[in-house]
């Protein structure tokens, strides 16, 4: 009598054998593997309410990670079980801060196919990032693959159509040890993943801006163009003062002039004025936003100019509408900014909103529910 074994109990077994500590999961296994393998090895599963997702991390089932060493190349990489990761205190990202990360979905369609968004620009934002940062990266492919699998071997956790997302998290981070400021010598390449909803506790109502202008993201000549961590936590301080206040985030400006608006803590940021849609260029300073492009290419196509350019804070406060775009919050519209101590209103409730319709026609096209025609979507299952 032939035993037939299951590919996930056959990708176990091929990696204990290659004597793994950790539970690991081959690529071909991952494919394979059914919804109702997938082990509920936690409570977290079992209580999830897809209703209220909102945007925090969640324990999933698999994690990627691929180590490149001194020969300069990153290894086959391979799933592991979902866990910490241990580190050196010397390590280049924790001493030094060389880290990136990139952020991307995977969405279930109603067809029941796993899709996800232009994975290839991320790999292509973190080679530009870790040129940038001093750090080896993984090919576009091996970056794109690691994605694919990371979103298969989780797909128990994608959120049913139209509930949210699998938010796909991969991070390029200098763990080799280094004391002397230097590029580190070995670099990590880990993917995680965790269900979203809305990024905002407002959900998809209208944001309400703070416009800052003591505090700068980053200056021309610095690291604000590329999604390196150590972007983020300056934006802490101006952006926990705005949420006591009850913004719901922070506008920057230029340090420079103080006057150009650049982006949002979380996201990039356009504002519309009669038929012109807006948007500060990308000059070093502001992060090349996968969806700001999109959005762009979807607003010509729709018949919108768009200008790329410096756009003041006056205008901002003068615009007919101002909307925000990134992967995690997609588009959300904004009812209000308020700049030194004045409030302006927006449009929000019209239906004839700019950034609802660019909004449907990217979540559409994400979806599977309106035709791709620039070939963003990639079907993984
Ligand atoms: C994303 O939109 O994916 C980001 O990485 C922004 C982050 C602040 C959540």
């Amino acid at each position: 009598m032939m035993i037939r074994q299951s590919p996930l109990f056959l990708g176990l077994i091929q990696t204990s054998l290659s004597k793994v500590s950790a539970r690991c999961l081959t690529a071909e296994a991952a494919y394979a593997l059914r919804e109702d393998e997938a082990m509920p090895r936690h409570e977290e599963y079992a209580n999830i309410d897809w209703n209220n997702l909102g945007f925090s991390p969640r324990r999933t089932d698999y994690m990627y990670k691929s180590t490149c060493a001194s020969n300069n190349t990153f290894d086959q990489g391979q799933l592991i079980d979902y866990g910490n990761v241990e580190l050196s205190p010397a390590a280049g990202v924790l001493n030094y801060g060389q880290g990136l990360f990139e952020g991307t979905k995977a969405v279930r369609g109603e067809d029941g196919r796993i899709l996800l968004f232009r994975p290839d620009q991320n790999a292509i934002r973190m080679q530009i990032g870790a040129e940038r940062m001093c750090m080896q990266s993984p090919s576009v492919k091996q970056f794109v693959d690691a994605v694919k699998q990371t979103a298969i071997a989780n797909k128990r956790w994608i959120p049913p159509p139209g509930k949210g997302s699998l938010y796909i998290r991969p991070l390029l981070i200098g763990t080799g040890p280094i004391l002397g400021l230097s590029p580190a010598h070995e670099y990590t390449f880990l993917v995680y993943a965790s269900p979203v909803g809305n990024y905002f506790k407002e959900g998809t109502a209208s944001l309400n801006l703070y416009v800052n202008n003591d505090f700068h993201r980053t200056t021309r000549g610095g690291a604000g163009g590329v999604k390196s961590i150590t972007n983020y936590a300056p934006v802490l301080k101006p952006l926990l003062r705005a949420k006591e206040q009850g913004f719901s985030d922070v506008v920057f400006l230029d340090s420079v002039h103080k006057k150009y608006i650049e982006e949002v803590s979380s996201c990039n940021i356009f504002l519309v004025k009669g038929d012109v849609i807006s948007t500060p260029s990308t000059v070093g300073t502001i992060l090349e936003g996968i969806t700001r492009k999109s959005i762009i290419d979807i607003a010509h196509d729709l018949g919108y100019k768009v200008e790329e350019r410096l756009v003041t804070v006056d205008e901002l406060m003068e615009a007919d509408e101002v909307f925000t775009t990134g992967t995690a919050v997609t588009v959300a519209n904004v009812g209000s900014i308020t700049y030194n101590g004045q409030r302006v209103e927006y449009k929000t409730s019209d239906c004839g909103l700019v950034s609802q319709k660019l909004f449907k026609r990217l979540v559409g096209i994400q979806s599977g529910k309106i035709e791709d025609k620039y070939n963003w979507v990639v079907a993984i299952h």
